[in-house]
């Protein structure tokens, strides 16, 4: 805000920009905006030579170019699908007009642990450098939601953001994390406490990379449809109900339909719900969230994220019920779709004590405050596709919902 030159302010007091003071300081207003946009594919057999959506995807600035990429690959995907470092450079070559590979796929390790040591970022840093990756290259993750969280912080820090496709592969990962605009990795055990908000610049869906994927982990990922569908689309809840058994039974056309109804919420929601960047205190698409941050700490991630999510929306839907904003029957039918799709809805980190006695779960909600960096705004329920926010949890509440929790699982 310091005076550049008097022409600038002359410039600037011409259109309006500049204000002077009453104590003579000048205040400029800087204002520009940029408007983000990136395509989300869901296709099948992304690396198989035939397949355009890669090459075009690359090919999208600059036809004409051959693009040199970098490609990490999560290891636990790869010990599932050993072919697939060879199918990713068998595509490079088929498609060697538009995509070159720099080095061989390399294997990052899969799940929380590439989270939880900054080392894993400086040593795929590392690689960039060392293969001169430019902004005109192309960061390719392929893995579940926690590789594409540390690849794409790297690719957002490195040369201050070069091109980052994600092509995820867990459910979770194709239904919420990766069609959004986050990254991070875990420090002083906080969970994501290094991120940036860093749109990638294309996320590309393949379902056949979930057939591999462990029962768990599939169940898992349905936590953040139940989620979505619960704070916003109540149709959908009826449509998850309605298509339980076939879920349970991974069946494609209903785990495709889930997954591609879900990642359609969570972008309409990133784009219309006015806060991309998450600059307000709330944070919609997190219900269930505050205690599920907490649990994955508390299990030293035991738990899987999805399965959190699962306790802490069971958390929260009974706050609601006893703080009469929700009815019992909404209750029911959301357990009764829970436990079917096969969630636990009670874990004995739920009432651990910290050395003070206080129970630790608690400290997530200062946690969540903490991270949005202002005021507490935690979505509670209605109705069944209804969230609604509010400010404050009354902690005597939160144990007592705690201890029905338990009641009814015993
Ligand atoms: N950035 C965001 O907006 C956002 C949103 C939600 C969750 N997350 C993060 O995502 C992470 C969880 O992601 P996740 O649920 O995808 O799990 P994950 O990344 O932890 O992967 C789970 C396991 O599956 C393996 N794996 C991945 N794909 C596989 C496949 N196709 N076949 C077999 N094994 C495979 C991995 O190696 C790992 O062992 C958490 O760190 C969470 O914080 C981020
Ligand atoms: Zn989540």
């Amino acid at each position: 805000m310091r005076r550049t030159s008097p022409e600038v302010d002359r410039d600037q007091v011409a259109d309006g920009a500049a204000r002077p003071a009453d104590n003579g300081t000048i205040w400029h207003r800087q204002t520009f905006s940029v408007p983000y946009e990136y395509p989300v594919a869901f296709t099948s057999g992304l690396f198989a030579s035939e397949n355009p959506v890669l090459a075009d995807v690359l090919g999208a600035l600059e036809p004409d170019r051959q693009h040199r990429c970098i490609v990490f690959v999560d290891d636990g995907l790869l010990a599932t699908r050993p072919a697939l470092a060879e199918e990713i450079r068998a595509y490079a070559e088929h498609h060697r007009e538009r995509m070159i590979l720099v080095s061989e796929p390399l294997a990052v390790p899969g799940g929380e642990k590439i989270k939880f040591e900054l080392h894993h970022v400086e040593e795929m840093q590392r690689k960039l450098f060392e293969h001169r990756i430019d902004r005109h290259s192309y960061v390719i993750a392929v893995g579940g939601g926690a590789v594409l969280d540390a690849v794409g912080l790297v690719a957002a820090t490195t040369h201050r953001g070069v091109r980052h496709i994600r092509v995820p592969t867990t459910v979770l990962s194709q239904n919420d994390s990766g069609v959004g605009v986050k990254n991070g990795v875990n420090l002083y055990e906080q969970k994501n406490f290094v991120g940036a908000f860093a749109p990638p610049f294309a996320v590309l869906n393949d379902l056949d990379f979930i057939d591999a994927l462990p029962a768990r982990e599939k169940i898992a990922g349905m936590a953040e449809a139940v989620k979505v569908a619960l704070i916003r689309d109540g149709d959908f809840f009826a449509w998850l109900e309605q298509n339980a058994d076939d879920l349970v039974l991974f069946a494609r056309p209903a785990m495709s339909t889930m997954i591609r109804r879900c990642a359609e919420l969570h972008m309409h929601q990133i784009a219309r719900g006015g806060d991309p960047f998450e600059r307000g205190s709330a944070r919609p698409l997190d219900f269930g969230h505050w205690a599920a941050h907490r649990l994955e700490t508390l299990t030293h991630y035991h738990l899987r994220h999805g399965e959190a999510v699962a306790l802490g929306m069971a958390l929260d839907v009974r706050y609601s019920v006893r703080s009469g904003l929700l009815d019992e029957a909404a209750e029911a039918r959301i357990r009764f779709l829970l436990e079917h799709l096969g969630f636990r809805l009670w874990h004995p980190a739920l009432e651990k004590r910290m050395a003070s006695g206080r129970h630790a779960v608690l400290a997530g909600l200062r946690e969540f405050r903490e991270h949005l960096g202002g005021e507490l705004t935690i979505t509670l329920l209605s109705d069944i596709g209804v969230g609604i926010e509010v400010h404050e949890m009354d902690e005597a509440r939160v144990l007592q919902a705690v201890e029905d929790l338990k009641t009814r699982a015993a």
